[in-house]
Protein backbone atom coordinates (compact mmCIF):
# COMPACT_ATOMS: atom_id res chain seq x y z
CA UNK A 1 0.00 0.00 0.00
CA UNK A 2 1.36 3.70 -0.58
CA UNK A 3 0.56 6.54 1.44
CA UNK A 4 1.17 10.20 0.07
CA UNK A 5 0.87 14.20 1.42
CA UNK A 6 -2.35 15.07 1.87
CA UNK A 7 -3.41 18.15 -0.15
CA UNK A 8 -6.04 21.14 0.80
CA UNK A 9 -9.38 22.23 -1.03
CA UNK A 10 -9.08 25.52 -2.76
CA UNK A 11 -12.06 25.84 -5.03
CA UNK A 12 -14.75 23.73 -5.81
CA UNK A 13 -16.44 22.69 -9.31
CA UNK A 14 -19.70 20.89 -8.40
CA UNK A 15 -20.90 21.04 -11.95
CA UNK A 16 -18.11 18.93 -13.82
CA UNK A 17 -17.21 17.10 -10.40
CA UNK A 18 -13.63 18.55 -9.80
CA UNK A 19 -11.82 20.80 -7.69
CA UNK A 20 -8.25 22.97 -7.20
CA UNK A 21 -6.21 21.76 -4.94
CA UNK A 22 -3.11 22.79 -2.79
CA UNK A 23 -0.51 19.90 -2.85
CA UNK A 24 2.56 21.76 -0.83
CA UNK A 25 2.47 25.02 -2.98
CA UNK A 26 1.49 23.49 -6.50
CA UNK A 27 -2.04 24.18 -7.04
CA UNK A 28 -3.34 21.94 -9.50
CA UNK A 29 -6.84 20.37 -10.56
CA UNK A 30 -8.24 16.76 -9.55
CA UNK A 31 -11.10 14.54 -9.96
CA UNK A 32 -13.02 14.22 -7.15
CA UNK A 33 -15.69 12.79 -7.96
CA UNK A 34 -15.59 9.90 -5.58
CA UNK A 35 -15.61 11.99 -2.45
CA UNK A 36 -18.27 14.70 -2.94
CA UNK A 37 -20.17 16.63 -1.02
CA UNK A 38 -16.49 18.67 -0.14
CA UNK A 39 -15.71 21.93 0.94
CA UNK A 40 -13.28 24.37 0.36
CA UNK A 41 -10.81 24.09 3.36
CA UNK A 42 -11.19 19.91 3.32
CA UNK A 43 -8.23 17.97 3.28
CA UNK A 44 -8.21 15.29 0.47
CA UNK A 45 -5.75 12.18 -0.45
CA UNK A 46 -5.02 11.63 -4.21
CA UNK A 47 -2.71 9.60 -6.69
CA UNK A 48 -2.62 11.43 -10.32
CA UNK A 49 -5.40 13.56 -10.92
CA UNK A 50 -7.92 11.31 -8.78
CA UNK A 51 -9.14 12.48 -4.97
CA UNK A 52 -9.39 8.81 -3.22
CA UNK A 53 -10.45 10.20 -0.03
CA UNK A 54 -11.05 12.84 2.45
CA UNK A 55 -9.16 12.98 5.86
CA UNK A 56 -9.93 14.89 9.07
CA UNK A 57 -7.84 18.00 9.58
CA UNK A 58 -5.89 16.41 12.37
CA UNK A 59 -4.94 13.41 10.19
CA UNK A 60 -3.61 15.87 7.41
CA UNK A 61 -1.85 17.60 9.87
CA UNK A 62 0.10 14.41 11.64
CA UNK A 63 0.68 13.03 7.75
CA UNK A 64 2.09 16.74 7.09
CA UNK A 65 4.54 16.51 9.97
CA UNK A 66 6.30 13.37 8.37
CA UNK A 67 6.21 14.52 4.90
CA UNK A 68 6.38 18.17 4.68
CA UNK A 69 9.58 19.59 4.04
CA UNK A 70 10.26 23.27 3.91
CA UNK A 71 14.21 23.49 4.22
CA UNK A 72 15.34 24.94 0.84
CA UNK A 73 19.29 25.25 0.41
CA UNK A 74 21.14 27.26 -1.90
CA UNK A 75 23.26 25.29 -3.20
CA UNK A 76 24.94 28.31 -5.22
CA UNK A 77 26.78 28.96 -1.86
CA UNK A 78 28.47 25.53 -1.87
CA UNK A 79 31.79 24.59 -3.44
CA UNK A 80 31.84 24.61 -6.88
CA UNK A 81 33.09 20.70 -6.09
CA UNK A 82 29.79 19.68 -4.95
CA UNK A 83 27.79 21.93 -7.25
CA UNK A 84 29.68 20.20 -10.67
CA UNK A 85 28.91 16.49 -9.00
CA UNK A 86 25.03 17.30 -8.30
CA UNK A 87 24.85 18.79 -11.40
CA UNK A 88 26.58 15.63 -13.38
CA UNK A 89 24.41 13.15 -11.31
CA UNK A 90 21.46 14.42 -13.77
CA UNK A 91 23.62 13.88 -16.60
CA UNK A 92 25.92 10.90 -16.58
CA UNK A 93 26.92 7.96 -14.14
CA UNK A 94 28.87 9.16 -11.11
CA UNK A 95 32.59 8.37 -10.45
CA UNK A 96 33.79 6.45 -7.68
CA UNK A 97 35.58 9.35 -6.39
CA UNK A 98 32.55 11.72 -6.74
CA UNK A 99 30.90 9.32 -4.55
CA UNK A 100 33.39 9.23 -2.02
CA UNK A 101 33.07 13.08 -2.00
CA UNK A 102 29.56 13.27 -1.19
CA UNK A 103 29.72 10.16 1.46
CA UNK A 104 32.64 12.84 2.83
CA UNK A 105 30.49 15.46 3.09
CA UNK A 106 29.29 17.86 6.54
CA UNK A 107 26.88 20.40 7.68
CA UNK A 108 25.85 22.33 5.31
CA UNK A 109 27.11 20.37 1.73
CA UNK A 110 25.79 17.16 3.70
CA UNK A 111 22.23 19.21 3.97
CA UNK A 112 22.27 20.15 0.48
CA UNK A 113 23.03 16.69 -0.09
CA UNK A 114 20.05 15.48 1.36
CA UNK A 115 17.73 18.13 0.05
CA UNK A 116 18.74 17.79 -3.62
CA UNK A 117 18.16 14.05 -3.21
CA UNK A 118 14.61 15.01 -1.49
CA UNK A 119 14.12 16.85 -4.77
CA UNK A 120 14.82 14.08 -6.96
CA UNK A 121 12.44 11.61 -4.93
CA UNK A 122 10.13 14.52 -5.06
CA UNK A 123 10.37 15.23 -9.05
CA UNK A 124 10.69 11.08 -10.02
CA UNK A 125 8.36 9.53 -7.81
CA UNK A 126 6.49 12.23 -6.28
CA UNK A 127 5.37 12.37 -2.55
CA UNK A 128 4.52 8.56 -2.71
CA UNK A 129 6.00 6.37 0.54
CA UNK A 130 5.42 2.26 -0.21
CA UNK A 131 4.32 0.21 2.66
CA UNK A 132 5.52 -2.94 2.45
CA UNK A 133 5.37 -5.48 5.02
CA UNK A 134 8.04 -8.59 6.00
CA UNK A 135 6.79 -11.97 7.44
CA UNK A 136 9.62 -13.63 9.30
CA UNK A 137 9.19 -17.08 8.99
CA UNK A 138 11.93 -18.81 11.34
CA UNK A 139 15.26 -17.49 12.61
CA UNK A 140 17.19 -20.83 12.20
CA UNK A 141 20.28 -20.45 10.39
CA UNK A 142 22.70 -22.76 9.06
CA UNK A 143 25.01 -20.21 8.82
CA UNK A 144 27.29 -17.99 10.77
CA UNK A 145 27.87 -14.57 9.93
CA UNK A 146 29.82 -12.94 12.27
CA UNK A 147 27.45 -10.01 12.60
CA UNK A 148 24.22 -11.83 12.83
CA UNK A 149 22.41 -12.83 16.42
CA UNK A 150 20.68 -15.69 14.30
CA UNK A 151 23.83 -17.40 13.33
CA UNK A 152 24.19 -20.87 13.99
CA UNK A 153 26.68 -20.83 17.16
CA UNK A 154 24.38 -18.06 19.13
CA UNK A 155 23.19 -20.78 21.61
CA UNK A 156 21.13 -17.80 23.44
CA UNK A 157 18.68 -17.85 20.25
CA UNK A 158 15.34 -18.49 21.17
CA UNK A 159 14.21 -20.27 17.58
CA UNK A 160 10.80 -20.81 15.99
CA UNK A 161 9.69 -21.86 12.93
CA UNK A 162 6.20 -21.04 11.21
CA UNK A 163 4.13 -23.88 9.35
CA UNK A 164 3.50 -23.44 5.86
CA UNK A 165 -0.06 -22.89 6.46
CA UNK A 166 0.87 -20.36 9.18
CA UNK A 167 3.40 -18.60 6.87
CA UNK A 168 0.29 -18.45 3.91
CA UNK A 169 -2.32 -17.68 6.19
CA UNK A 170 -0.23 -14.22 8.04
CA UNK A 171 0.27 -13.02 4.41
CA UNK A 172 -3.00 -13.71 3.07
CA UNK A 173 -4.59 -11.93 6.68
CA UNK A 174 -2.08 -8.74 5.50
CA UNK A 175 -3.29 -8.97 2.25
CA UNK A 176 -7.01 -9.20 2.54
CA UNK A 177 -7.36 -7.51 6.20
CA UNK A 178 -4.72 -4.50 6.22
CA UNK A 179 -4.32 -3.80 2.50
CA UNK A 180 -0.49 -5.10 1.85
CA UNK A 181 0.29 -4.98 -1.71
CA UNK A 182 4.07 -6.18 -1.27
CA UNK A 183 5.13 -8.71 1.27
CA UNK A 184 8.69 -9.70 2.36
CA UNK A 185 8.87 -13.78 3.18
CA UNK A 186 12.33 -13.93 5.36
CA UNK A 187 14.26 -16.56 7.07
CA UNK A 188 17.50 -17.73 8.03
CA UNK A 189 18.95 -20.20 5.69
CA UNK A 190 16.69 -22.98 7.16
CA UNK A 191 17.29 -26.20 5.34
CA UNK A 192 14.10 -27.36 7.31
CA UNK A 193 12.02 -25.58 4.59
CA UNK A 194 12.73 -27.67 1.20
CA UNK A 195 12.26 -26.40 -2.31
CA UNK A 196 8.96 -28.25 -2.64
CA UNK A 197 7.84 -26.12 0.42
CA UNK A 198 9.33 -22.80 -0.04
CA UNK A 199 7.09 -23.56 -3.32
CA UNK A 200 4.24 -24.21 -1.67
CA UNK A 201 4.60 -21.24 0.28
CA UNK A 202 4.90 -18.82 -2.91
CA UNK A 203 1.92 -20.84 -4.56
CA UNK A 204 -0.22 -20.91 -1.73
CA UNK A 205 0.11 -17.08 -1.35
CA UNK A 206 -0.52 -16.02 -5.12
CA UNK A 207 -3.43 -18.30 -5.50
CA UNK A 208 -5.06 -16.49 -2.31
CA UNK A 209 -4.31 -12.98 -2.76
CA UNK A 210 -3.33 -10.28 -5.59
CA UNK A 211 0.18 -9.20 -4.22
CA UNK A 212 3.84 -9.18 -5.18
CA UNK A 213 5.91 -12.11 -3.21
CA UNK A 214 9.59 -11.21 -2.11
CA UNK A 215 11.81 -13.97 -1.45
CA UNK A 216 14.44 -13.65 1.55
CA UNK A 217 15.23 -16.93 2.21
CA UNK A 218 19.68 -16.76 1.17
CA UNK A 219 21.68 -18.55 -0.80
CA UNK A 220 19.10 -21.37 -2.14
CA UNK A 221 20.70 -22.43 -5.68
CA UNK A 222 19.10 -21.88 -9.17
CA UNK A 223 16.91 -24.59 -8.83
CA UNK A 224 15.16 -23.45 -6.12
CA UNK A 225 15.02 -19.81 -7.18
CA UNK A 226 13.90 -20.78 -10.69
CA UNK A 227 11.07 -23.16 -8.94
CA UNK A 228 10.13 -20.34 -6.68
CA UNK A 229 9.83 -17.89 -10.00
CA UNK A 230 7.30 -20.06 -11.79
CA UNK A 231 5.30 -20.42 -8.61
CA UNK A 232 4.77 -17.10 -8.37
CA UNK A 233 7.57 -15.08 -6.48
CA UNK A 234 8.20 -11.63 -8.32
CA UNK A 235 11.07 -11.24 -6.41
CA UNK A 236 14.39 -11.73 -4.17
CA UNK A 237 15.89 -9.78 -1.57
CA UNK A 238 19.53 -10.64 -1.15
CA UNK A 239 22.08 -8.86 0.18
CA UNK A 240 25.45 -9.29 -1.20
CA UNK A 241 26.20 -7.38 2.59
CA UNK A 242 29.86 -5.67 1.14
CA UNK A 243 31.24 -5.81 -2.18
CA UNK A 244 35.03 -6.00 -0.60
CA UNK A 245 35.87 -9.43 -1.11
CA UNK A 246 37.96 -9.27 1.71
CA UNK A 247 35.93 -7.86 3.90
CA UNK A 248 32.88 -10.10 3.05
CA UNK A 249 35.45 -13.20 4.06
CA UNK A 250 36.23 -11.14 7.03
CA UNK A 251 32.96 -11.21 8.28
CA UNK A 252 31.96 -14.84 7.08
CA UNK A 253 35.18 -16.32 8.21
CA UNK A 254 33.45 -18.14 10.85
CA UNK A 255 31.21 -20.01 8.25
CA UNK A 256 31.74 -23.12 9.42
CA UNK A 257 31.54 -24.82 6.11
CA UNK A 258 29.31 -22.97 4.86
CA UNK A 259 30.98 -21.52 1.76
CA UNK A 260 30.13 -17.75 1.49
CA UNK A 261 31.94 -15.75 -0.29
CA UNK A 262 31.41 -12.93 -2.21
CA UNK A 263 31.25 -15.33 -5.98
CA UNK A 264 28.86 -17.13 -4.42
CA UNK A 265 26.64 -14.34 -3.92
CA UNK A 266 27.05 -12.34 -7.33
CA UNK A 267 26.14 -15.96 -8.85
CA UNK A 268 22.85 -15.83 -7.19
CA UNK A 269 22.49 -12.27 -8.05
CA UNK A 270 22.98 -12.88 -11.85
CA UNK A 271 20.69 -15.99 -12.36
CA UNK A 272 17.95 -13.91 -10.48
CA UNK A 273 18.49 -11.21 -12.68
CA UNK A 274 17.89 -13.97 -15.89
CA UNK A 275 15.10 -15.64 -14.24
CA UNK A 276 13.33 -12.06 -14.25
CA UNK A 277 13.50 -11.45 -10.61
CA UNK A 278 13.02 -7.74 -9.06
CA UNK A 279 16.05 -7.62 -7.02
CA UNK A 280 16.52 -6.19 -3.16
CA UNK A 281 19.94 -6.14 -2.45
CA UNK A 282 23.00 -3.61 -0.61
CA UNK A 283 25.36 -4.03 2.49
CA UNK A 284 25.46 -3.07 5.48
CA UNK A 285 26.90 0.12 6.86
CA UNK A 286 29.51 0.57 9.17
CA UNK A 287 30.93 -3.14 9.21
CA UNK A 288 33.99 -3.26 11.63
CA UNK A 289 36.98 -2.54 9.37
CA UNK A 290 34.60 -1.03 6.44
CA UNK A 291 36.59 2.18 4.90
CA UNK A 292 34.57 4.51 2.62
CA UNK A 293 36.22 3.47 -0.41
CA UNK A 294 34.09 0.38 0.33
CA UNK A 295 30.96 2.16 1.14
CA UNK A 296 31.51 3.69 -2.58
CA UNK A 297 31.87 0.43 -4.17
CA UNK A 298 29.01 -1.03 -2.64
CA UNK A 299 26.79 2.09 -4.01
CA UNK A 300 28.35 0.97 -7.62
CA UNK A 301 27.63 -2.42 -6.98
CA UNK A 302 23.79 -1.61 -5.67
CA UNK A 303 23.41 0.34 -8.93
CA UNK A 304 24.97 -2.46 -10.70
CA UNK A 305 22.05 -5.19 -9.63
CA UNK A 306 19.77 -3.16 -7.31
CA UNK A 307 15.66 -2.79 -8.47
CA UNK A 308 15.51 -1.74 -4.80
CA UNK A 309 18.04 -1.15 -2.28
CA UNK A 310 18.16 -3.09 0.81
CA UNK A 311 20.88 -1.59 3.46
CA UNK A 312 21.16 -0.42 6.72
CA UNK A 313 23.32 0.07 9.82
CA UNK A 314 25.35 -2.35 11.44
CA UNK A 315 24.06 -2.99 14.88
CA UNK A 316 25.86 -4.77 16.90
CA UNK A 317 24.19 -7.96 18.33
CA UNK A 318 24.77 -9.99 21.80
CA UNK A 319 26.24 -13.29 21.67
CA UNK A 320 28.02 -12.25 18.43
CA UNK A 321 32.04 -12.10 17.56
CA UNK A 322 30.81 -8.07 16.67
CA UNK A 323 28.91 -8.14 19.68
CA UNK A 324 31.52 -4.97 21.38
CA UNK A 325 31.89 -3.17 17.92
CA UNK A 326 30.59 0.56 17.54
CA UNK A 327 27.21 0.50 15.92
CA UNK A 328 27.44 1.87 12.07
CA UNK A 329 26.91 5.60 11.98
CA UNK A 330 23.43 6.70 11.05
CA UNK A 331 24.25 10.08 9.34
CA UNK A 332 26.70 7.60 7.02
CA UNK A 333 23.45 5.41 5.94
CA UNK A 334 21.45 8.72 5.21
CA UNK A 335 24.07 10.25 3.13
CA UNK A 336 24.54 6.76 1.54
CA UNK A 337 20.38 6.99 0.88
CA UNK A 338 20.83 10.06 -0.74
CA UNK A 339 23.59 9.37 -3.22
CA UNK A 340 21.34 6.27 -4.02
CA UNK A 341 18.52 8.60 -4.73
CA UNK A 342 20.92 10.51 -6.99
CA UNK A 343 21.89 7.90 -8.67
CA UNK A 344 18.99 5.95 -9.21
CA UNK A 345 15.78 7.97 -9.96
CA UNK A 346 13.12 5.87 -9.65
CA UNK A 347 14.73 2.85 -7.17
CA UNK A 348 12.94 1.70 -4.29
CA UNK A 349 14.46 2.42 -1.19
CA UNK A 350 13.47 1.38 1.83
CA UNK A 351 14.19 2.87 5.74
CA UNK A 352 15.24 -0.39 7.48
CA UNK A 353 14.40 -1.10 11.20
CA UNK A 354 17.80 -1.25 11.90
CA UNK A 355 18.51 2.63 10.90
CA UNK A 356 14.82 3.15 13.22
CA UNK A 357 16.56 1.14 15.82
CA UNK A 358 19.45 3.58 16.15
CA UNK A 359 17.96 7.00 15.17
CA UNK A 360 13.83 6.13 16.58
CA UNK A 361 10.76 7.47 14.41
CA UNK A 362 12.43 10.31 13.63
CA UNK A 363 14.94 8.60 11.28
CA UNK A 364 12.16 7.79 8.90
CA UNK A 365 11.75 11.55 8.21
CA UNK A 366 15.25 11.74 8.09
CA UNK A 367 15.54 9.03 5.43
CA UNK A 368 12.56 10.65 3.07
CA UNK A 369 14.35 13.67 3.06
CA UNK A 370 17.33 12.42 2.00
CA UNK A 371 15.91 10.49 -0.59
CA UNK A 372 14.20 7.01 0.51
CA UNK A 373 10.64 6.34 -0.47
CA UNK A 374 9.30 3.36 1.16
CA UNK A 375 8.78 1.57 4.77
CA UNK A 376 8.65 -2.11 5.28
CA UNK A 377 6.34 -2.90 8.34
CA UNK A 378 7.39 -6.01 10.48
CA UNK A 379 3.93 -8.40 9.98
CA UNK A 380 5.49 -11.56 11.72
CA UNK A 381 3.12 -12.67 14.16
CA UNK A 382 3.88 -11.17 17.70
CA UNK A 383 4.55 -14.81 19.38
CA UNK A 384 7.16 -15.05 17.34
CA UNK A 385 8.71 -11.19 16.27
CA UNK A 386 10.53 -10.61 19.76
CA UNK A 387 12.77 -13.89 18.90
CA UNK A 388 13.73 -12.49 15.28
CA UNK A 389 16.63 -11.01 16.86
CA UNK A 390 19.61 -10.23 14.29
CA UNK A 391 20.42 -7.89 17.03
CA UNK A 392 18.92 -6.64 20.10
CA UNK A 393 16.52 -3.75 20.80
CA UNK A 394 14.77 -4.32 17.41
CA UNK A 395 12.69 -0.96 16.74
CA UNK A 396 9.18 -1.47 16.30
CA UNK A 397 6.57 0.83 15.13
CA UNK A 398 3.25 1.76 15.87
CA UNK A 399 2.09 1.31 12.19
CA UNK A 400 -1.21 3.15 13.57
CA UNK A 401 -1.15 6.06 11.16
CA UNK A 402 0.72 4.33 8.75
CA UNK A 403 -1.48 1.54 8.44
CA UNK A 404 -4.38 3.60 8.57
CA UNK A 405 -3.24 5.95 5.27
CA UNK A 406 -1.87 3.21 3.86
CA UNK A 407 -4.65 4.14 1.33
CA UNK A 408 -4.91 3.56 -2.24
CA UNK A 409 -4.85 -0.28 -0.72
CA UNK A 410 -6.52 -1.12 -3.62
CA UNK A 411 -6.13 -1.64 -7.49
CA UNK A 412 -4.33 2.00 -7.88
CA UNK A 413 -1.90 0.60 -5.35
CA UNK A 414 -1.10 -2.33 -7.06
CA UNK A 415 -0.87 -1.03 -10.59
CA UNK A 416 1.84 1.10 -8.88
CA UNK A 417 3.97 -1.00 -7.86
CA UNK A 418 3.56 -2.83 -10.93
CA UNK A 419 4.36 -0.22 -13.15
CA UNK A 420 7.35 0.13 -10.89
CA UNK A 421 8.42 -2.92 -10.93
CA UNK A 422 7.93 -3.87 -15.03
CA UNK A 423 9.96 -0.67 -15.50
CA UNK A 424 12.62 -1.98 -13.41
CA UNK A 425 12.70 -5.65 -14.95
CA UNK A 426 12.88 -4.05 -18.49
CA UNK A 427 16.29 -2.06 -17.18
CA UNK A 428 17.80 -5.75 -16.12
CA UNK A 429 17.06 -6.68 -19.41
CA UNK A 430 19.81 -4.71 -20.72
N1 LIG B 1 23.28 -5.31 11.92
C1 LIG B 1 22.70 -4.89 10.78
N2 LIG B 1 22.21 -5.70 9.84
C2 LIG B 1 22.30 -7.03 10.07
N3 LIG B 1 21.90 -8.10 9.35
C3 LIG B 1 22.22 -9.21 10.02
N4 LIG B 1 22.80 -8.89 11.19
C4 LIG B 1 22.88 -7.54 11.24
C5 LIG B 1 23.38 -6.62 12.19
N5 LIG B 1 23.93 -7.04 13.32
C6 LIG B 1 21.27 -7.99 8.05
C7 LIG B 1 22.07 -8.72 6.97
C8 LIG B 1 21.09 -9.71 6.41
C9 LIG B 1 19.77 -9.14 6.81
C10 LIG B 1 18.67 -10.13 6.89
O1 LIG B 1 20.00 -8.60 8.08
O2 LIG B 1 22.46 -7.79 6.00
O3 LIG B 1 21.20 -9.85 5.02
FE1 LIG C 1 21.99 -16.49 8.72
FE2 LIG C 1 21.42 -14.36 7.27
FE3 LIG C 1 22.08 -14.09 9.84
FE4 LIG C 1 23.94 -14.81 8.08
S1 LIG C 1 22.83 -12.84 8.11
S2 LIG C 1 23.58 -15.77 10.08
S3 LIG C 1 22.77 -16.07 6.65
S4 LIG C 1 20.27 -15.11 9.05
Amino acid sequence: MCLTIPAKVVEINENNKTAKIDSGGDVKEVNVSFILPLKIGDWILYVNDLAIKKISDDDAFELLRFLENNKTIDISKLSDKFQEIIKASNIRELTKDEIIYLLNTEGEEKEALFSEANVVRKTYIKDFICIHGIIEFSNYCKNNCSYCGLRRDNDGAVRYRMSVSEIIETALDAVHQKGYKLLVLQSGEDPFYTDDMLVDIVRGIKDGCKAFVLMSVGERGYECYKRMKEAGASGALFRFESSNPELFNKIHSDGGGANKNLGNRLEHLKFMKELGYYIATGSIIGLPGQTIEDLADDVLMMKKWANMISMGPFVPGKNTPFANEPHGDPEMNFKMIAVLRLIMKYARIPVVTALETLVGEDGRKRAFFAGANSLMFNLTPEKCRSDYRIYDNRFFDKNSIWEKYGLFKYEESYKMIEDNMLKELEKNKI
